[in-house]
């Protein structure tokens, strides 16, 4: 393949100070692209603030020789949002690429589970993602160009214990990228999900011996792929990962179609369960249109 480069682009990547986003923010600006580092430089609870992270990615980038901003703007608000992306407009005159990669954690079993807990959450990685996204998404469409990448986690996609609210906002993430790749694919729009695993200080505590294995900086290149201009998939998601790559989708089965004039029981779909779950000739289903043609067609018998 090709080189891949980007000469001309600009991108904003949230959360970049520092993790899995300063090493999107150096492959990036490495590659010819001019960068916006948004980091709110605060702890890994979402609480507290400091220009320092951003800034010294940004120095980073600028001693091997290529172009960025910093912005210290919260992603949790839709001032937030709009500033991130206006620092792109002001230095650089566009947005074409938007990593959202901002994240905190408020892990706890669901019982004891607080409201606190679940806004802070909701709003950094669910909310931050529309507010970040939405200002950028109306300057791609007027230029007809653009790329979200949005991350996801296992522990929502998959499930995992004491992340009901991590696990939420991650799997909306999913639903905001397919939506977003539907209403954007006339635009030149492409939205992508990844769900990363890596060693950084959100899970330094989590991942055991193995960590030392998962440097961030193989999460990166999937990234890099996904938002250029060579990339021509949309409306999809990834397990990365130590070095590992793989796709991971949402299926929908043949199912069970009993028609519509039938009397369909309680008890009938207890007995048609193995129908209605096996996987023989499953579709992976680019819109709800797709799921629309498999019921017409069954109405059709
Ligand atoms: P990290 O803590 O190193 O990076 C997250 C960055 O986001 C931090 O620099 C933090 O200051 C920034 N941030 C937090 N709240 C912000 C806000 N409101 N506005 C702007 N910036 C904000 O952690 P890591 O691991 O690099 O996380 C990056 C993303 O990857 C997160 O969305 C995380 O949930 C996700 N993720 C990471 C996994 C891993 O194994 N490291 C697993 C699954 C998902």
């Amino acid at each position: 393949m090709s080189d891949i480069r980007f000469d001309d682009r600009v991108a904003v990547i949230t959360g970049a100070g520092g993790g899995l986003g300063r090493t999107y923010a150096l492959d990036l600006a490495g590659r010819g692209a001019k960068v916006v580092v948004n980091d709110l430089g605060g702890a890994t609870d979402g609480t507290g603030g400091a220009t320092s992270a951003a800034d010294q990615v940004v120095k980073e980038i600028e001693a091997a020789g290529g172009t960025a901003v910093a912005n210290y703007d919260s992603v949790s608000t839709p001032e937030g949002g709009e500033a991130i992306i206006q620092t792109a407009l002001d230095n650089f005159g566009k947005a074409d690429i938007v990593i959202n990669n901002a994240g905190i954690l408020r892990d706890k079993s669901f019982a004891k589970l607080s409201d606190a807990d679940l806004g802070a959450v909701l709003d950094v990685h669910l909310k931050g993602a529309f507010y970040v996204s939405q200002p950028a998404f109306r300057v791609m469409k007027d230029n007809g160009y653009g790329r979200f990448l949005f991350t996801a986690s296992a522990a929502g996609v998959f499930g995992n214990f004491g992340q009901s609210n991590y696990g939420a906002a991650k799997m909306g993430l999913v639903g905001l990228m397919n939506v977003l790749a539907v209403e954007g694919a006339r635009s030149g729009i492409q939205a992508n999900t990844i769900m990363p695993i890596a060693n950084t200080r959100l899970t330094q505590d989590l991942l055991g011996p193995i960590a030392e294995k998962l440097a961030p900086e193989t999460v990166t290149p999937l990234v890099t792929y996904l938002v250029s201009e060579q990339c021509e998939l949309t409306h999809e998601l990834f397990s990365v990962g130590g070095g590992r790559y793989a796709r991971v989708f949402v299926g929908l089965t043949k199912g069970w179609n009993a028609g519509p004039e039938a009397s369909v029981s309680a008890e009938d779909i207890g007995s048609n369960l193995d129908q209605i779950r096996n996987q023989d000739g499953y579709i992976v289903p680019s819109s709800i249109a797709d799921e629309m043609k498999l019921i017409a067609e069954g109405l059709n018998g």
